[in-house]
Order: structure tokens, then sequence, then C-alpha cells
């Protein structure tokens, strides 16, 4: 399944895949910075070449997006290329800042693998990094090309982190639609992973967020 979403002049494609769509992925303009848990996880998925991160708060910070430059000047990397920001929302922040600014701005797209990402961060074009021990202190808002929803990554992520995006999806719905919470309401909660349901409910949520923000 496949959307673009316009948000003013930008336009992003939003696109539902299994995890074999990562072997299909172009490689040769793709340069990926992939959460490093989520590599160690799903390595076989990656090219080599990955920039890996470790997604903790405390790393989301311009001195990260600095180390992330010189790795990508080391890669030789140029304009031609995307950069591919794989993980949670840290990752796919500090993906799209650093996109935003490296060589005056370079390509991105995300692929999120927290619902939280999957649901928000990835979404809306807000990318943010910490300063002086305060969150989202400095950041871009630059509208990633291409966002790819591959919910079988859903299976890995920790129960905790899982809670914690779904309580980021039922405060969407209440900000916007009646019938997407009676629908939430309504699911079998040990279903939610699967890939049906919650491919539903995240296109909701994204289109809820989208609507949202036209009107804002
Ligand atoms: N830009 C925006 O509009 C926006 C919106 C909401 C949140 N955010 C930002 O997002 C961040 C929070 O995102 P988050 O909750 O995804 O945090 P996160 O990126 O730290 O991910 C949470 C944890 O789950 C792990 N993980 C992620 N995917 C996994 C998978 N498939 N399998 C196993 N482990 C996995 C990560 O390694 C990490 O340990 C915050 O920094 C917040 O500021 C940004």
């Amino acid at each position: 399944m496949i959307i673009s979403q316009k948000y003013r002049d930008a336009e992003t494609e939003i696109e539902f895949a299994g995890l074999d769509k990562l072997r299909q992925l172009d490689k040769s303009n793709r340069i990926f910075l992939v959460d490093k848990n989520v590599f160690n996880l799903y390595r076989e998925y990656f090219p080599e070449n990955s920039i890996l991160f470790e997604s903790e708060e405390e790393n989301k910070n311009l001195q990260s997006v600095g180390e992330i430059i010189n790795s990508l000047l080391e890669k030789k990397i140029d304009k031609s290329f995307n950069l591919t920001g794989v993980g949670g929302g840290i990752t796919t922040d500090i993906s799209g800042f650093t996109a935003a600014i490296y060589k005056r701005g370079i390509k991105c797209e995300f692929i999120p693998t927290s619902l939280i990402a999957m649901c928000d961060a990835a979404i809306g074009g807000k990318n943010g990094v910490n300063s002086g021990g305060f969150k989202n202190q400095a950041g871009t808002v630059r509208h990633p090309a291409k966002v790819l929803i591959i919910t079988e990554f859903l299976q890995t992520l920790p129960e905790k982190e899982f809670a914690g995006g779904l309580a980021e999806i039922v405060k969407i719905f209440s900000l916007n639609s009646e019938e997407n919470f009676e629908f939430l309401e309504k699911s079998d909660f040990t279903e939610l992973k699967n890939t049906g349901i919650i491919e539903t409910i995240l296109n909701n949520a994204i289109s809820a967020k989208y609507k949202y923000r036209q009107a804002g």
C-alpha cells in the first residue's frame, strides 16, 4: 500500500511493505544510518557500509551529528545520495537533521522501526536534536521524500516501547477522530501487532496527523 501525503509544498510518499522490500531497495544511491540495536537484529538486510548509531537521548546531539557528518565525508557521500534513517524516533530525528545540513542538504528518507517513529517521529518533517540538557533545542522542518513502514519490525520492539507508541496513537486519535478511537477500542490488544490491524491503525493515525497539521 502506498499513500502520498502532501503538507504545504512538500510531498512524502508513505509506503507499507514487508521486510523483503529492504532487499529490493537500490543500495547504490543510499547510505543507511541505522540504530545499532536494530542493525544487530536485522544485519542481513543492511549494507556493510551502513553507519551505526547508538539510540540514546544523550547521543541525540550536535556532537553525534558532527561524527555522522565525518563518516559521510569518509565514505565520499555526495549530494546524489539519499540518507536513509532506520530506527526509532531518536534515529529518524538525527537522520533528518543531518540530511538537512550535510553539504547544505541531501535527500532523506526514513524506515521507522518503533511504533512511536511509525506514527509520529518519522511523520510531519520535524527533526530535532537535544542541547544544553534540553530536548529538541535545535532542529529543522524538512519532509522526507519517503517513509517506508515495515510493521514486522514491531515483533522485536520491547513491550514497553510498543505501549508508549500505542499511547501516542490514542493521543493522535483523541485530537481527531471518534471513529478511529472506536476502531482502536474494539481491537483485540493481543492481536495488535498483526500486520493487517496495525497497518490500518497506523494509516489512520498518519492521515489524522496530516489532517490536523493542514488545518493548523
Ligand atoms: N520529530 C518528531 O516529530 C518527533 C515526534 C515524536 C517523537 N520524537 C522523538 O522520538 C524519540 C523517541 O522515539 P522512540 O521512542 O522510537 O525512541 P528510540 O529511538 O530510542 O527507540 C526506543 C528503543 O527501541 C529500540 N528499537 C527501535 N526499534 C526496534 C525494533 N524494531 N526492535 C528492537 N528494538 C528496537 C531502540 O534501539 C531504542 O532502544 C525522542 O527523541 C523524541 O523527541 C520526534
